[in-house]
């Protein structure tokens, strides 16, 4: 695991965009596929992939996207339906084609109906040849995706219960509380974990102690976030503020200064 903590949310954003970069240019003889997370977390990064397209370092128009997580019961094309925000904060910025991202379809409120869309986006990711690099925030909660604390380490594509910490936390997309979808289709910590890399971004003191939790502490489904330990290629890119709970801090530092010049 790498820990790379930066002293400003940009930097951060520029650091988790080199190593989304590099993960796509190890790619070869099929089309990349970049895993994508929604939350405020991960713009600055998208952003920074939007300017480096401008500057010609990258094309995006040959990758594949696939989302994390959708709420189950909105309707298609509602403005906060993980789709809808993945086409204007990644498609839009980026070049990314709309036909080439994945979405659960949580379009549904019928259990079998949804139970089928989950099983069918597992096949999708197959079908593509798996996901090269997986973009993820992480909730104050611990949690990943939408994987809320007790989600089993194992866990493929399915129907999950948003925690009303995740609810209360996402309200501010929504009118009010009320109008907070109580359920999701999310892939699981096992999908997750099938990525060749993931990335994560968490920036802000408000998630430190999760941070620290799953970095630090033990591997448990009460910290769902703890999965990044037992995964081979996971580069983490916090501010200062995210990593203040992290005891460390001087070795991360250390191993990210790399070898002695000789
Ligand atoms: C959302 C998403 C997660 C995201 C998390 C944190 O509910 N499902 O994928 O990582 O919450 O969001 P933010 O980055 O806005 O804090």
């Amino acid at each position: 695991m790498e820990v790379l903590v930066s002293s400003t949310p940009e930097q951060t954003a520029a650091r988790a965009a080199g190593a989304v970069l590099a993960a796509l240019r190890r790619v070869a003889g099929r089309d990349p596929v970049l895993g994508l997370a929604t939350g405020s977390s991960p713009l600055g990064l998208y952003r920074e992939l939007g300017r480096a397209v401008e500057r010609g370092d990258v094309d995006f128009s040959a990758t594949y996207g696939v989302a994390l997580d959708e709420y189950v019961g909105l309707p298609p094309g509602h403005p906060e339906g993980y789709r809808q925000v993945l086409l204007r904060e990644v498609c839009e910025v980026v070049g990314l084609s709309p036909d080439r991202l994945a979405v659960p379809d949580g379009s549904s409120t019928d259990e079998a109906s949804l139970e089928d869309s989950a099983a069918a986006y597992e096949a999708r990711i197959a079908d593509l040849g798996g996901v090269d690099v997986q973009v993820l925030g992480i909730g104050a909660n611990g949690h990943l995706g939408f994987n809320e604390p007790g989600s089993a380490l194992t866990s493929r594509t399915r129907i999950k219960r948003l925690s009303d910490r995740t609810r209360r936390d996402n309200a501010r997309f929504f009118s009010g509380l009320d109008d907070v979808p109580t359920h999701c289709l999310t892939q699981g910590l096992g999908t997750i974990l099938d990525a060749r890399r993931l990335v994560l971004v968490a920036t802000g003191d408000t998630k430190a102690d999760a941070v620290a939790a799953a970095l630090e502490g033990p591997l448990t489904a009460s910290v769902p976030a703890s999965v990044l330990q037992w995964h081979p290629d996971t580069v983490v890119c916090l501010d200062e503020a995210a990593a203040a709970g992290l005891r460390n801090r001087q070795y991360y530092d250390d191993s990210a200064a790399g070898l002695p010049e000789r």
